[in-house]
């Protein structure tokens, strides 16, 4: 039988209307446009309404990529979608929350969390159901509504993320020019308390107590962060996930058309371009406009260059991640869309 290989065949994105500038911040915190846009790179973000869970967004994305790959929903046999901001906390998923409003039935679907690496773990998993002959076309979506998990007066998280959702659709072929090459996917729980949204909800109920969640225990399910510590780890994993899927792969990386680094901060960004040597034209930036949107921020990021008319069929990408977990992982692909 002939080699499968695994390759992206759409990619789409989704943006909230509502726009939030770094001077809005500065009426709610004590902050300035001036400390964020020199600290993080980051001038705009986008956040969901009221009425807009992260799975809508997910679904909104995932139409396009759908259309895109030149598919009808029923060719579609597996769903996941990474997400640390889902609709609800255990179930039902986003992923099947997804699947029923597109009129997917009877197709396995699943979330997972691996935070800001959420997209490229999502490939890999696609890779190997294709690469082990279990399904044909994947959709993958990272969907993310942060700003429902975000702490308003702590000025060190609020300002960093954005809501928003990246999809694609990842088909089987057997040219390995359309592949994709690798993906790399790795973890170390030692760190796990770099990033958190700590709210332990494994622990008993007092139903005696109070039958409404304190204003402590909400606090509890936003984002904290140690920044220091994780830029400075950030700079160091992402750096050296990038050698190390390229040396394995014999691939110089002149040879790559874009970097798509994990959208977190643009320090972070340049500090990994400059170790890994990277042409400056060839890094995609869109930390400016969305802020940080974890799961979603790779394929945002990718959408925008194919908005753009640059992202051509054919296209070397890499990809690098890095999350709370800490999770990490970076990927290189021949882009398949058209
Ligand atoms: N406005 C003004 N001042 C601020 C703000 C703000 N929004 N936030 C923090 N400060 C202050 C701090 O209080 C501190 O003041 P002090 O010196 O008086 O105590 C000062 O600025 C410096 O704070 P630092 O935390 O040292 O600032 P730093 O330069 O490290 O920038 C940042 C902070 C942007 C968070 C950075 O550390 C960072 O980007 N970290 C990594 C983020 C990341 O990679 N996340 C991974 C993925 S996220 C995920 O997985 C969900």
């Amino acid at each position: 039988m002939e080699k499968k290989y695994a390759s992206m065949k759409s990619i789409a994105s989704y943006v909230p209307k509502h726009c939030v500038t770094n001077k809005d911040f500065e009426k709610i915190i004590n902050t300035s446009d001036e400390w964020i846009a020199k600290r993080t790179g980051i001038r705009t973000r986008y956040f969901a309404d009221n009425t807009q869970d992260a799975s809508e967004l997910g679904v909104k994305a995932a139409k396009i990529a759908i259309e895109r790959a030149k598919i009808k929903v029923q060719d579609i046999d597996l769903v996941i979608c990474a997400t640390l901001s889902p609709d609800f906390i255990g179930m039902p998923s986003n992923a099947c929350l997804i699947s029923n409003r597109l009129g997917i039935e009877n197709k396995p679907a699943f979330d997972i969390i691996a935070a800001c690496s959420g997209f490229v773990y999502l490939l890999s998993l696609a890779k190997s159901f294709i690469e082990s002959n279990t399904y044909n076309n994947i959709l993958i979506v990272g969907a993310e509504k942060i700003s429902s998990i975000l702490n308003f007066e702590d000025r060190s998280t609020c300002v960093l993320f954005g809501d928003g959702a990246g999809a694609a659709i990842i088909s089987a072929t057997n040219n390995q020019n359309e592949r994709i090459i690798d993906v790399n996917i790795s973890a170390n729980g030692k760190y796990n308390d770099f990033l958190t949204t700590p709210r332990n909800i494994s622990a008993n109920i007092d139903f005696s107590s109070e039958f409404s969640v304190s204003r402590a225990e909400s606090l509890r399910s936003c984002i904290h962060m140690k920044g220091n510590e994780t830029f400075k780890i950030a700079v160091k994993t992402l750096a050296n996930d990038v050698k190390e899927i390229l040396h394995k792969n014999h691939i110089n990386i002149n040879d790559i058309a874009y970097f798509i680094p994990h959208q977190a901060n643009l320090r972070i960004i340049n500090a990994v371009g400059d170790i890994i040597g990277i042409d400056t034209s060839k890094v995609v930036i869109t930390v400016d406009k969305y802020g940080n949107t974890s799961a979603a921020s790779i394929p945002m990021a990718i959408d925008d260059i194919y908005e753009a008319g640059k992202l051509k069929k054919g296209d070397l990408l890499l990809l690098d991640a890095f999350g709370g977990g800490i999770t990490w992982g970076s990927s290189l692909l021949y882009f398949n869309g058209e």
